[in-house]
This record gives C-alpha cells, sequence and structure tokens, in this order.
C-alpha cells in the first residue's frame, strides 16, 4: 500500500472519506498522516480518533517565510516515509517548491468542475454564473492554481432556488466519493520508483467508492 499523508486546514471531510475508504484492505493507500497548516483544525482531531498521526505545522509561526514553512512540511512527509500527498480543503497557495518535490505525486479536490471557476467562492459563482451543471475536480498539482491534469470529475445539477449552501451540499457528496476513487487510482498506478504524472492517468483502476 503507497503510504499516504492528507494535507487539510479545516473540517476534513474529505480527509475523514478517505481515511474510510483506505479501511478496506483491498484499498491500495494506507494513510499515515495528516497534517495542518492550523493547529485548530477540527480535521486534526478526527484524524487522531481514527487512531492517524495528525500534527500542525502553523504557518503564522513562519511569518512571510513560505519557503521554510514548506520546508518543514516537506521534511514530515519524508520523515514519515510519504510517497502521495492528498490537499484536502488545504487553503495555502503552494510554491514551486513543494510542488515540484512532489509532482505528479500530490492530488488536490477543488469544488468546481475545472477549468470552470479555479480560485475560491466556487459556489456563489457558479450560482452567479447561471450554469445547469456543476461539480467537483480531482487533479495532479502543477505549479498553476487549480490547472494541473484532471483525475477525476463528478457532475451535480444547479436546482432552480439552490442556495450556496444546497449547491456545496450537494457537491460534497460527490466530493467524497471522487476523491478515494482518484487515490486509488494514483496509488495502483505508481510505478515504485521515478514516477510519471502520465502513469497516473494511463491506470485508471477499478476500485470505486460504495
Ligand atoms: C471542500 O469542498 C474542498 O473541495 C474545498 O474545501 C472544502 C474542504 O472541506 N477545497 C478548496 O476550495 C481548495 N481550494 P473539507 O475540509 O470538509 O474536506
Amino acid at each position: 500500500k503507497r503510504r499516504t499523508a492528507i494535507l487539510i486546514s479545516g473540517r476534513g471531510s474529505n480527509m475523514e472519506a478517505l481515511v474510510a475508504a483506505a479501511r478496506d484492505p483491498g484499498f491500495p493507500a494506507e494513510i499515515c498522516l495528516v497534517l495542518s497548516n492550523r493547529p485548530e483544525a477540527g480535521g486534526l482531531d478526527t484524524a487522531r480518533a481514527a487512531g492517524i498521526r495528525a500534527e500542525a505545522i502553523d504557518h503564522r509561526a513562519y511569518g512571510r517565510d513560505r519557503a521554510t514553512h514548506e520546508a518543514a512540511i516537506d521534511a514530515a512527509l519524508r520523515s514519515a516515509d510519504i510517497e502521495i500527498v492528498c490537499l484536502a480543503g488545504y487553503m495555502r497557495l503552494l510554491t514551486p517548491f513543494l510542488v515540484g518535490a512532489w509532482q505528479g505525486r500530490m492530488l488536490n479536490i477543488h469544488p468546481s468542475l475545472l477549468p470552470c471557476f479555479p480560485g475560491l467562492h466556487t459556489h456563489a459563482r457558479a450560482l452567479e454564473a447561471g450554469v445547469k451543471l456543476h461539480g467537483c475536480t480531482v487533479h495532479l498539482v502543477t505549479s498553476e492554481m487549480d490547472a494541473g491534469p484532471i483525475l477525476a470529475q463528478a457532475a451535480v445539477p444547479v436546482l432552480a432556488g439552490d442556495t450556496e449552501d444546497d449547491l456545496a451540499e450537494r457537491v460534497l457528496r460527490q466530493e467524497h466519493l471522487v476523491y478515494p476513487a482518484a487515490l486509488a487510482a494514483v496509488a495502483a498506478g505508481l510505478p515504485a520508483a521515478a514516477p510519471e504524472p502520465a502513469a497516473a492517468l494511463a491506470n485508471p483502476l477499478g476500485w470505486r467508492a460504495r
């Protein structure tokens, strides 16, 4: 099983979905570490309650020094022998240092059908734009925000009278299905050494969330 870490900033419901999926003996990834840039993130306690090592690396302790904060994250990942990193509601932009170090092995989930609505407030922007389909995307992380190769997407309808919260909830249910499936595909397709991003894309495996 591929040793996997999850980076969060808040509630961590996607993290929980990944942890739950990884309990399946046939799942090709194991969640070994949860890191948060915010010590108050609720997801840290949830992870600990599930028996997973969970630590805060508080970005505020590093001031404007993004490079040193990312070096601390990188060191924590490497000391835990992590092979795959999942960003799950991790709300800090990453510099090319961390992105480059984990190229092809770092996934993100974004609450829109990329390339529509990169960035923040995706549900409000979808309502504002009047789109009839909205959804979520799991993609490999590259140095351009919300723009790496797409691994999986799920679409939901936008219904008359939907509020931002209605839409967020409908999309989130799909996030919890699509993220474990995408992680399984990457974990199963990752070669033992010298990873190429394309290898992940070439192996859309049979594992599916139930
Ligand atoms: C999720 O909807 C995720 O897609 C989004 O934040 C939420 C985190 O919820 N991520 C982003 O907006 C990334 N820019 P969670 O903490 O319950 O998983």
